[in-house]
């Protein structure tokens, strides 16, 4: 017996980058602000499996569909023979493991597509912008997350399946998947290493990482507050959507005193009672006269909520019952449940000071946009 190259690089490659991709986007699945770099690795998984098709038919002998293509039968009689202590060998592929395999590569299908169409839905933003209305991105986003979740079950049992074996056998399966060689004996087939393949491989992926760090670093459209462009860190900003309607005479009127908070914040009905009750607007009277309060309503209500144009207004409108007039943004159930997780502590600091200071946090909030990668925590 001697160690013998089983795993040609390229099918390395493919393994720990998806391992990797998957991981991390596991991690930046739940808050807003990491959605650049969710998304990035997304992409990066559909890529994978795109390759990792070919190569099934292109690559190496073990590497190939035709070198571990069993029969669910087979996989289950394995599984039965591994329980009682007598399954063979494989250097390549088990078929039990096989079987995770191909459940493995059409899950992270099923789930970079649904990420795909949630994103372009519910965001629009990517390839599928403008295809769905926002509500429509619901269906896409609890596929997206029970397909998520099967693929982790399976990445378990996969894990599962690697260390059962290892013991069985006595080797290190995960090492081999690491180094490419098993102990094998002189009739053993012998792979070609294939590092070419696996060399532009690497050019693809750290190119798209590169165009995808600069695409998504790109500055959010902050022309209007006067602010100074915001340094960027990554990860990113960006993912910047179609631009919101625009007036200078609201932007001059509302922005005096606060942030001129964008008119798809609240529906139709409160911005007509805020623009009735002007007189006592929190405390203060605006004193605006008849044709500018005219004006400004006209602005506000044509871009209301209620228009659901972006993710925060369609969320927002949705969120609040149809008898209630919420006179603030952020009373509104959408935009409490989306800021519950943040401390004190943070809501104290001397940048933020009062919850209705957007910019503070929000990178776009001059815009309207709110874009998930543009929130910052001061
Ligand atoms: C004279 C100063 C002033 C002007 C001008 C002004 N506001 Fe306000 N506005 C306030 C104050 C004060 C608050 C309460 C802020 C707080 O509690 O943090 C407020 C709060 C708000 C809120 C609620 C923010 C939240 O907490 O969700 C909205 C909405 C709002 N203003 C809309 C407008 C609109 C629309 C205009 C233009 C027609 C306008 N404001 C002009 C002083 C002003
Ligand atoms: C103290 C910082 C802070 C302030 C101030 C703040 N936000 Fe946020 N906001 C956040 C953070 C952080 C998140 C992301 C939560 C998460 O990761 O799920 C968020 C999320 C959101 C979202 C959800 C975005 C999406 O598409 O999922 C909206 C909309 C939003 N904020 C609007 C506002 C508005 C409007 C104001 C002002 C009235 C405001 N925020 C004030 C920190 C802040």
């Amino acid at each position: 017996m001697r160690a013998t190259l089983i795993w040609d690089i390229p099918t390395r490659l493919f393994h720990w980058s998806l391992a990797l991709s998957f991981a991390g986007a596991w991690l930046t699945s739940e808050s807003d602000r990491w959605l650049s770099v969710h998304v990035f690795l997304g992409y990066q998984m559909m890529g994978l499996i795109v390759f990792r098709l070919f190569w099934g038919f292109l690559g190496t002998h073990y590497a190939r569909f035709s070198a571990f293509w069993f029969s669910p039968g087979e996989a289950l009689e394995y599984l039965r023979q591994v329980l009682s202590r007598t399954a063979q060998r494989h250097l390549g592929h088990n078929p039990t493991g096989s079987l995770a395999i191909y459940m493995l590569l059409a899950l992270t299908l099923v789930v970079a597509g649904t990420g795909f169409f949630t994103l372009g839905a519910e965001e629009q933003h990517g390839l599928a912008a403008g295809w769905m209305g926002i509500s429509q991105g619901r269906i896409f986003k609890s596929l997206h997350e029970l397909s998520a979740n099967l693929m982790l079950l399976l990445v378990f049992g996969h894990l599962a399946g690697v260390v059962v074996e290892s013991w069985l056998h006595r080797e290190n399966l995960a090492r081999s998947m690491l180094t490419g060689s098993k102990l094998a004996d002189a009739s053993a087939l012998v792979v070609r290493p294939r590092g070419l393949v696996a060399a532009s491989m690497v050019v693809l992926m750290l190119g798209f990482g590169i165009w995808w760090f600069f695409y998504a670093l790109h500055a959010p459209p902050e022309p209007q507050t006067g602010r100074p462009a915001p340094t960027l860190t990554a990860p990113g900003v960006a993912f910047v959507g179609p631009k919101l309607a625009d007036n200078a005479q609201w932007r001059e009127e509302c922005g005096s005193c606060h942030l001129a908070f964008h008119p798809s914040l609240l529906p139709r009905r409160s911005w007509s009672r805020i623009m009735s009750e002007q007189g006592q607007h929190f405390g203060t009277d605006l004193a605006l006269d008849g044709p500018t309060t005219t004006a400004l309503l006209t602005f506000l209500t044509a871009n209301s909520a209620d228009q659901r144009k972006t993710e925060p207004a369609t969320k927002i409108d949705l969120s609040v019952a149809a008898g209630t007039v919420p006179l603030r943004i952020t009373e509104t159930p959408y935009w409490v449940k989306k800021h519950r997780d943040i401390t004190a502590a943070d809501w104290q600091s001397p940048k933020v000071k009062s919850r209705s200071n957007c910019a503070a946090c929000h990178l776009d909030a001059g815009s309207g946009t709110f874009e998930d990668a543009a929130m910052r925590l001061p």
